[in-house]
């Protein structure tokens, strides 16, 4: 890594799963949560002195609420390599609020971030980005952005697609219910569909990157079947619509709150 010492402001959800990874991969970090509850912080190492905080650590990781991260920025003594995981913020407020000369990405993480599993869009100053990859990528897919707007569409996907996700595994599994399943048989079967479900199209992309979600689809719809009828009814209840319509819409809400 090229930066010896990484610093976490902000300890919580986001800044702790993140903390807690590197400490795990014996990446040298150190956190600053002058509010933290110290249940949470048990085997972090947390500077209290801020200004001591800044010395120590060479690259920064920006983790606190949207409302703080200014403030945060504004009282920065000099300038640092900066990686924002505060949504709304982008990198024209980061750079102008942090001092002068300070490097820039800003990054929109999602909640499955916190077991490893997450998937994150990222914009910025590229000169960090190799530092970011080797930061995030054990426990987030990474995805590049070519241009900052695309935020948006990220935050309105994979930011928010973890609700849509458990929306959908509660729905299937009061489908089960509906069908003569306990609740907990039927959201523990829901789950495991729906796990099982992304692993095998994520293995046959990596076989073939053409592949496509229908052809797997196709593969477990036998003519006349189960399946088929199931289908049948997704379709007429705009199913596929839905989705696109939630994605679009949280995109658009994306950009009404950054504006
Ligand atoms: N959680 C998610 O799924 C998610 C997804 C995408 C992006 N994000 C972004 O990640 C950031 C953190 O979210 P979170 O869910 O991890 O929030 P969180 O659990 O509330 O963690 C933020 C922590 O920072 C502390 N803090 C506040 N001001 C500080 C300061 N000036 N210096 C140091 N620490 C300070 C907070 O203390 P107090 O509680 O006293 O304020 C809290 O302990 C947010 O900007 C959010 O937009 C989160």
């Amino acid at each position: 890594m090229k930066y010896n010492k990484i610093g976490i402001v902000g300890c919580g959800n986001m800044g702790g799963a993140i903390y807690r990874s590197l400490q795990s991969r014996k990446i040298d970090v150190i956190g600053f949560d002058p509010y933290l509850d110290p249940k949470k912080a048990e085997g972090m190492i947390l500077e209290s002195d801020w200004s001591n905080f800044q010395k120590k650590a060479d690259l920064i990781i920006l983790a606190v609420k949207p409302a703080e991260v200014s403030k945060t920025l504004r009282s920065l003594e000099a300038p640092k390599a900066i990686l924002s995981v505060a949504a709304g913020i982008d990198t024209k407020i980061l750079s102008s609020s942090a001092p002068s000369g300070s490097k820039v990405v800003r990054i929109m993480p999602n909640l499955p971030i916190l077991v490893g599993k997450g998937a994150l869009g990222y914009y910025g100053d590229k000169e960090l980005y190799e530092s970011l990859k080797e930061i995030f990528s054990p426990i987030s897919y990474c995805l590049e952005l070519s241009k900052e707007e695309l935020v948006d569409a990220v935050t309105g996907l994979s930011g928010s697609g973890p609700a849509y996700v458990l929306r959908f595994i509660q729905s299937l599994a009061e489908g089960g219910v509906a069908s003569g399943l306990t609740y907990s048989q039927a959201l523990e079967l829901s789950i495991q569909t729906v796990i099982g479900g992304a692993e095998l199209l994520a293995k046959e992309l990596e076989k073939n990157p053409d592949t496509h979600p229908e052809v797997l689809k196709n593969k477990v719809t036998s003519p006349g079947g189960t399946t088929i009828a199931g289908l049948e009814e997704l379709e007429k209840n705009k199913f596929p619509f839905a989705i696109i319509s939630a994605v679009k819409r949280a995109t658009e809400r994306s950009k009404e709150l950054g504006n």
